[in-house]
Formats: structure tokens, C-alpha cells, sequence
């Protein structure tokens, strides 16, 4: 007999087959049980029916409960009308009979769920974010390979701060400090001379003690960047990776979306081109909304929520303020403006992408690593970088899960990683 997996299940009906599954749900009407069965593949329903069963077999099935680790074999069947599959059991046995399940029918609350986040991961709703996550990240990784980036593992353990220095995580390194990393930007940015076009996928780490739906302090970055491009070449790459993220989502994951209750139409817009607007604009635009932003103001959450409700498409907001803006990056010909732009997804989700060109003039890059009061010494290795062969070049980063959150229309990022970090949650 053969062992599949649920999303199998149609190419062997009428066969007999194993699976192993657990059991979240369960019901019985007198001579026959019906039993919700999950294996992480996909659902299925299994039916008992005491005729099929022996006598010891037909009393062992009534001692199921919520969560019960199974393994069943019997005949698989097309549901008459749906386009579903049952298994008819010949047999079964328990692996564990699972105790009274804390996570009922019944709604709980945020704090309730996040404290059981080791089970509420099992939930339909859980299940189907981390799939699509799991899609949104494969995309990624075929994206990059198809674009010519090779995937450089930068540090997580650095002498220095990459975004600024409030947000550090400080630890002690023998007899000296070390930071977690905020981004691999720097990095990368050392890698482009040898390899052209560049990316990270991992962990980064930010002090936030903003308790909002937008912040963890541990979240995943992909962090990109290319050697001879401008900014307009950066943001097309974006723009072109961020469709096809979105797409493979669409394209593999309607079942999960549905179960998100998420409206893809929207999504669907993401074929056309996305809306490019300076910061000077948006800024306009936001004040005759009635915003209180002031010229050289960073856009706060707010006003990236009611900028991007206005929106059908992600925006690029463009030349920020050099001042309000990161060390590294490059200004304009009159120097007041950055060469940056943030990618804001749109139905009020807001910033998902932080990227610029860089400062590559060595003279330039010494006044702004002093201008924000950095340690000279330790950005020695990253000034070198402008002294051998220094070329025009820029990158963006993307903070997965903003991505996930938006791509699921899930209101808050803590959902959309496996366990949520945040300034009031380290457990589990
Ligand atoms: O805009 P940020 O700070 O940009 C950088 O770190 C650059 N060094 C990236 C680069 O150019 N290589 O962060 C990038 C993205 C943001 O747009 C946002 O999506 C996400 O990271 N992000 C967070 N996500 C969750 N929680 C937080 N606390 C985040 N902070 C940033
Ligand atoms: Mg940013």
C-alpha cells in the first residue's frame, strides 16, 4: 500500500492508500464517524463506518480527539459533488491520543493565541500565511537566480550600525561589544566587486520600541544590490520582482488565499506599471488630505496608510530629504534630496521596500560618515570600497514580512512569521 500525501489524494481514487495525519475535527452519527484529517499538505475527510471496523477497532475510533496524531489507511473516493476526496478506512491506528486541546471553536483573543503560538500555528488561517510566505520566498531565491545575483551570506554579528544607531541590539563579544545585524547592506555593497550583482536572505535586527502592527525586532530582509546601475534601474527591478513574487502567489496559492478570505482583485492590478511620485508630492498630496506633515518630514505610518489607500498599485516614493535619510546614500545635484525611494504597498499597507543609490565618492562618503557622528575607524573597510574601483551602483531591501502581511491582507506583520519577536514578546 502506498503512503501519499493529502494533496495526492486524486490520483489514487479507488485505490487503497496510508496517511498520516492529525485530526482537526471530528464528528459521529451512531453507526458511522467522520473525521477532519490535516497532514500540512492540504484537508481531507476520513469516514469510519462501524460495518467496515471490527468491534475493538469501532471502540478505539470513539476515543479521538481534537489533535489526535493518526495513521489510516483504507480507499480513496471523489466526493459526488465537490471537487474533494474522502477515504473510506480499513484501518487505523493511533500515534497519540491528544489531550484537551486548548484551542477551540470559540474566539480568542491576540495575547490568548500568541501565547500558544506552537499551536495556533496549526490553524487554517496560520497554515495558509506560512504557505504563502513559504511561496513568496521560493520566488524570491528564483527571481534573483534568474537575474544574475549570487546569494552572499553576509554577518549577522557586526562592529557597526548600518541603519542608525538607535535601534542596536548590543551584546558582548569577548572583551569588546558587537551588534546584531540591521542589514546586510554593506556588505553586499563589498560584494558587487567581485560578483556584480548581489542578495541576502536572512534575519535582521532592530531595537524597535514601537509597538506597532508594522515592527518586530527580529524580521527577515532580502537585502539586494547592483554594481552600474542608477536609480531608475533599481527601481525596475523592484517593481519586475515584486510582480513576480505576487504572481507566484497567485499563481500557487488561490486555495490558501481563499481560506485568507484575502480579495485578490486588487493584487491583480500588479501587471501594471506602479505609481512613481517624489517625496515633495506625496507630501502635498498628504497635506491636502489634511495631514500635518511638514515639508522635510519623513511620512509617518499614518500617512503611509492614507497615502496608500489612495493608490491601486504599490508607489515609489522618491528623494526623500537627504537629512532624514541614511548616511550611505547618495544626494542629488543640488544636494539637499536623497537618490532613494521606498516602495509602499498599497490598500493601506505601506513601506515594504527601503533602497538608494550610494554615496561611491570617497571624499563625499568622509563628510557624511562624519556629518551622523559614526566611528570612522570601523567604516575604514566600507571607504576602502571608494578607493578601489569605485562604480556607480544601489540596491533596495524588502522586509518579508510586510510583503506576506500585504500579499495576505493580514492587518498585522506579527502573524506572518512563525514566532513573532517584538519589545513585549519573546516567547515562545
Ligand atoms: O528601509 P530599511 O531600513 O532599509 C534598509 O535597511 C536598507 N539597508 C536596505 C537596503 O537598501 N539594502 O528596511 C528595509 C525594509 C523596510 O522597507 C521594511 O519592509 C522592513 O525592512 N522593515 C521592517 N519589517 C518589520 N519590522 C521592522 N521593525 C522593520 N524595519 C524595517
Ligand atoms: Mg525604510
Amino acid at each position: 500500500m502506498e503512503k501519499v500525501f493529502i494533496k495526492d489524494l486524486a490520483n489514487f481514487v479507488d485505490k487503497e492508500v496510508e496517511i498520516n495525519a492529525w485530526v482537526s475535527n471530528h464528528r459521529s452519527s451512531g453507526k458511522i464517524a467522520f473525521w477532519q484529517l490535516r497532514d500540512g499538505t492540504g484537508f481531507t475527510q476520513a469516514i469510519l463506518a462501524q460495518a467496515d471496523l471490527d468491534n475493538k477497532q469501532w471502540d478505539e475510533a470513539a476515543k479521538v480527539t481534537l489533535e489526535t496524531s493518526v495513521k489510516i489507511s483504507g480507499k480513496v473516493a471523489k466526493h459526488p459533488k465537490k471537487d474533494e476526496y474522502e477515504i473510506q478506512v480499513a484501518n487505523f491506528e493511533f500515534y497519540q491520543i491528544a489531550e484537551d486541546y486548548p484551542i477551540g471553536k470559540k474566539e480568542h483573543g491576540v495575547d490568548f493565541l500568541m501565547d500558544n503560538r506552537h499551536l495556533w500555528l496549526r490553524s487554517s488561517k496560520q497554515w495558509a500565511v506560512q504557505r504563502v510566505r513559504n511561496t513568496l520566498i521560493q520566488a524570491t531565491y528564483q527571481y534573483m537566480k534568474e537575474h544574475a545575483f549570487t546569494k552572499i551570506d553576509s554577518p549577522i554579528l557586526t562592529p557597526n550600525a548600518c541603519e542608525g544607531t538607535t535601534e542596536l541590539f548590543e551584546l558582548e563579544y569577548f572583551d569588546t561589544k558587537a551588534y546584531l545585524s540591521q542589514s546586510g547592506q554593506l556588505y553586499l555593497e563589498a560584494a558587487i566587486a567581485a560578483h556584480g550583482r548581489v542578495f541576502d536572505f536572512g534575519p535582521v535586527f532592530r531595537a524597535e520600541k514601537s509597538k506597532t502592527r508594522r515592527h518586530l525586532t527580529e524580521f527577515w530582509m532580502m537585502d539586494a544590490e547592483m554594481a552600474f546601475i542608477d536609480l531608475k534601474d533599481n527601481l525596475d527591478t523592484q517593481e519586475d520582482l515584486i510582480r513576480f513574487m505576487v504572481q507566484a502567489a497567485l499563481d500557487n496559492n488561490q486555495e490558501e488565499l481563499k481560506i485568507l478570505e484575502r480579495d485578490t482583485k486588487p493584487l491583480d492590478n500588479i501587471t501594471k506599471p506602479f505609481y512613481r511620485i517624489t517625496h515633495a508630492e506625496a507630501v502635498k498630496k498628504l497635506q491636502g488630505m489634511g495631514s500635518k506633515i511638514k515639508d522635510n518630514d519623513d511620512l509617518g505610518a499614518e500617512d503611509e496608510t492614507k497615502l496608500t489607500q489612495e493608490f491601486d498599485n504599490p508607489i515609489f516614493v522618491t528623494h526623500y530629504p537627504a537629512e532624514i535619510k541614511s548616511f550611505y546614500m547618495k544626494r542629488d545635484a543640488n544636494g539637499s534630496k536623497a537618490e532613494c525611494a521606498d516602495l509602499l504597498a498599497p490598500e493601506g499597507y505601506g513601506e515594504i521596500i527601503g533602497g538608494s543609490q550610494r554615496e561611491d565618492d570617497y571624499d563625499e562618503l568622509v563628510k557624511r560618515v562624519k556629518e551622523h557622528k559614526l566611528p570612522m575607524d570601523e567604516f575604514a573597510w566600507y571607504l576602502d570600497l571608494r578607493k578601489y574601483g569605485s562604480v556607480p551602483h544601489g540596491g533596495f531591501g524588502f522586509g518579508l514580512e510586510r510583503v506576506v502581511a500585504w500579499v495576505c491582507g493580514v492587518q498585522h506583520v506579527r502573524e506572518t512569521i512563525p514566532f513573532p519577536r517584538t519589545i513585549h514578546r519573546i516567547r515562545p
